[in-house]
């Protein structure tokens, strides 16, 4: 695999998503401390980190659930950190939640409809032609339903209806979670597809250090609530501490 080319519009810019100084409690738990990340248009930016880290929060908190009790979150020049999160939803941000979260009883053509009613069924036809040219398997399988499909079905099934929504911003929760190498392969191939042809600006957490880094403009690294390390996703992946922390025990 290659590394996409630097998005023309990163650098200079505004970036698109600004999180400043974020600190997001559990009770009385600091789960974030202090984060800043900028996603610029056009970009893929990779955040990764152990398990605990805080990354799901973070994603979570950009959503609005939970809340930064403290620090800033600015998408597209508005200040989105108090805004309800079904009007978040309606600045085109969509979230493919870790853990795959599609509706198990609904087929695939109900759960690619879910996404769509965020969009108003606008482009229904034209999206659901893109969806399945990215992953056929999912055409294949129309009238099967989620709860049925394969994880890495169910993980396409996630990002496709995340797709149907028309996001300009689209963040991924370890789409890589628990699935088999080449299913992998053929996802991040379909987010670097997406950002290549569309320009689609993409936040991908994962813990999955080697495939996430090689496939993003920048990265960052969270350790227990705090940024630790921000660059070039290449040149993150050739840093000694990130090799050591992230990418022994082979590169799956
Ligand atoms: N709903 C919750 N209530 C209390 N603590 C939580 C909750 N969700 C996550 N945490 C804690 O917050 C920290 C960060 O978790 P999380 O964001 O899920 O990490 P990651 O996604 O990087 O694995 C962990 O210590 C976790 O136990
Ligand atoms: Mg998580």
């Amino acid at each position: 695999m290659t590394a996409a080319p630097p998005p023309v519009t990163a650098g200079g810019t505004k970036p698109m998503l600004a999180v400043r100084g974020v600190k997001t409690f559990y009770g009385n738990i600091m789960a974030l401390k202090g984060v800043d990340v900028d996603v610029h248009r056009g970009e893929i930016v990779t955040l990764i980190g152990s398990n605990g880290a805080g990354k799901s929060t973070l994603m979570m908190t950009i959503f609005g659930q939970p809340r930064a009790r403290e620090g800033q979150i600015v998408y597209d020049g508005r200040d989105i950190t108090k805004m309800p999160t079904h009007e978040i939803a309606q600045l085109k941000i969509a979230q493919s939640p870790e853990g795959r979260r599609i509706f198990p009883r609904m087929t695939v053509f109900e759960n690619l409809q879910m996404g769509a009613s965020v969009d108003g069924f606008g482009h229904f036809d034209e999206d659901l032609l893109k969806v399945f040219d990215l992953f056929p398997r999912l055409k294949e399988r129309i009238n099967q339903r989620g709860g049925t499909l394969s994880g890495g079905e169910q993980q396409m099934l996630a990002i496709g209806r995340a797709l149907m929504s028309r996001p300009r911003l689209l963040m991924l929760d370890e789409p890589s979670l628990g699935l088999a190498p080449l299913i992998v392969k053929q996802i991040f191939d379909a987010i670097r597809e997406l950002n290549r042809a569309e320009g689609l600006t993409v936040f991908l957490v994962e813990q999955n250090a080697f495939h996430a880094l090689k496939l993003a403009h920048r990265g960052y690294v969270l350790v227990n609530g705090l940024v630790t390390m921000t660059g070039a996703g290449r040149e993150l992946l050739e840093r000694p501490e990130v090799r050591a922390a992230y990418l022994e025990g082979g590169k799956h």
